[in-house]
């Protein structure tokens, strides 16, 4: 087979700014250790995040200038409700400036103290928004999941035993939503099978609790499902994605993610009571139901998007580059999540630096020796962003210790991602002389966005075997 292309040619192109690692040291000092308080010209390749950094194409351009900026019925807003309701199947379909801007009607209507959302793994805002409401949310990941270094198709799937105990333990009543991750991004950007789908959608609906789908990532996790699953690999992405919808009540949407659109989301559901409800909390949030919080023209550019983002020789580049770079860090002995997400490569950081325990960060910490090394911008998804403390003030870590490295879509070239595999195999070389962190200043929720950190002063040589050399980034 031949080498799969990028499947675009490229018309506009911004510039990159090139710094010394010792600038880069002190930047990062006075960012507090902290990848989101490094001002974005200071970052070579950014991978902090997939969510709204997508290169749009011509056509979302073209579609820009066609956006209808009316505050009621605006033809902009028509044409985004139609490719909603062509791929989901759901009649309601509710405009929102983000993703998290959709659960918070949601949770802010359905929420509060006493009730529980089961899912795959929420992520990080939909967990806040949960919790915001006095609720609690609760993860079912299949045993698999929580494993990096193992390999299975479908790792974001829900495990139904545990669903089904937990519904029976947290009673259905007090049950407002089961909600799928598609892709699972807080659990590596792990698929979520048809099968495992259609098995949760029973069980919800034996308990009658409806299903919704966090849908962000829905075009990529329907191509694994193409590749993977049995009886699909004939079937157009489309009709895979109208078929997971096809299962669900609802659903949330950034269109940051698989729409290719710089901000928007959405909430979709077939329920009209409920659609009520959130279209009047939608009023005073973000705005009138026909804009929600978006301009005509982000609406114009979401819907050109989310049909662009199904096709195949996009998601069949999309996918291989992730697994590119996956596969020279497996080949280099760096431990990633396998088998590749889709969005984004996962470094175990809990491997990578098994020197460093979990109350000094060792995701952090690797993602501050990635930025010093060469430029690069990640995000720690273990406990920093997940860790909460016990009764005695004591952390209790995250499952997992991941370092994630999103992969903007249309953005980067192969190039680029040699170099990023080149600087990551540098710094596992060299991964002895990294030091943890500790906190010094700390927000009570979504702490990682602003949490200040400093090194923990203990040189790396005492937390070393005596016959290992260390080597420091100065
Ligand atoms: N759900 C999932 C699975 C997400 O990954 C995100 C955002 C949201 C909901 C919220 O959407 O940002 O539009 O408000 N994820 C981004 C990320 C921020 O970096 O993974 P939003």
């Amino acid at each position: 087979m031949k080498t799969i292309i990028e499947p675009f040619k490229i018309k506009s192109v911004e510039p990159i700014y090139f710094n010394t690692k010792e600038e880069r040291i002190a930047i990062l000092d006075k960012a507090c250790y902290n990848p989101f308080l490094i001002h974005s010209d200071d970052v070579l390749i950014d991978l902090l995040t997939d969510s709204g950094t997508s290169a749009m194409s011509s056509d979302q351009w073209a579609g820009i200038m066609k956006g209808d900026e009316s505050y009621a019925g605006s033809p902009s807003f028509f044409r985004f409700e139609k490719v909603v309701q062509d791929i989901t199947g759901m009649p309601v379909v509710i405009p929102t400036h983000q993703g998290r801007a959709a659960e918070k009607i949601l949770f802010s209507i359905l929420g509060g103290k006493g009730k529980y959302f089961i899912s795959n793994t929420l992520f990080d805002t939909t967990r806040a928004n949960i919790e915001f409401s006095g609720a609690e949310g609760i993860d079912c990941l299949c045993e698999e999941g929580k494993h990096p270094s193992i390999p299975a198709p479908f790792k974001g799937n829900m495990d139904i035993a545990l669903l089904e105990k937990t519904i029976a333990q947290k009673g259905a009543v007090n049950i407002p939503l089961v909600i799928i991750t598609i892709t699972n991004n807080s659990g590596g950007g792990q698929p979520v099978s048809m099968q495992n789908i259609k098995e949760v959608k029973k069980v919800c609906q034996k308990n009658k609790i409806p299903l919704f789908i966090d849908a962000c990532r829905f075009a990529e996790n329907a191509y694994f499902i193409k590749l993977r699953e049995e009886g699909y690999c004939d079937k157009p992405v489309k009709a895979i994605a109208q078929e997971i919808f096809s299962h669900a009540d609802g659903c949330t949407m950034s269109a940051k993610k698989d729409a290719f659109a710089n901000i928007g989301g959405f909430l979709a559901m077939h329920d009209n009571v409920l659609a009520i409800k959130c279209r009047n909390l939608l009023v005073i949030t973000e705005g009138f139901p026909t804009y929600g919080g978006l301009a005509g023209r982000d609406l114009e550019a979401i819907a050109i998007g989310l049909n662009e983002v199904m096709e195949e020789h996009y998601l069949q580049y999309r996918i291989r580059s992730i697994e590119y770079l996956t596969n020279k860090l497996i080949d280099a002995k760096v431990p990633v999540m396998q088998p590749a997400g889709g969005h984004a490569v996962y470094l175990d950081a809990k491997e990578f630096l098994s020197h460093i325990p979990a109350d000094q960060y060792p995701g952090q910490a690797l993602v501050g020796a990635l930025y010093i090394e060469g430029g690069i911008r990640g995000v720690e998804i273990g406990s920093l962003m997940f860790g909460k403390y016990d009764e005695y003030k004591k952390l209790v870590p995250a499952p997992m210790e991941l370092v994630r490295l999103a992969i903007p879509r249309r953005v980067y070239t192969q190039s680029h991602i040699d170099y990023v595999a080149e600087v990551i195999i540098e710094v596992f070389n060299n991964r002895h002389a990294i030091k943890g962190l500790t906190i010094t200043e700390e927000a009570p929720l979504l702490r990682h966005f602003t949490a200040k950190l400093k090194p923990v002063l203990k040189s790396p040589e005492e937390s070393l075997p005596k016959n290992k050399q260390v080597l420091t980034y100065k």
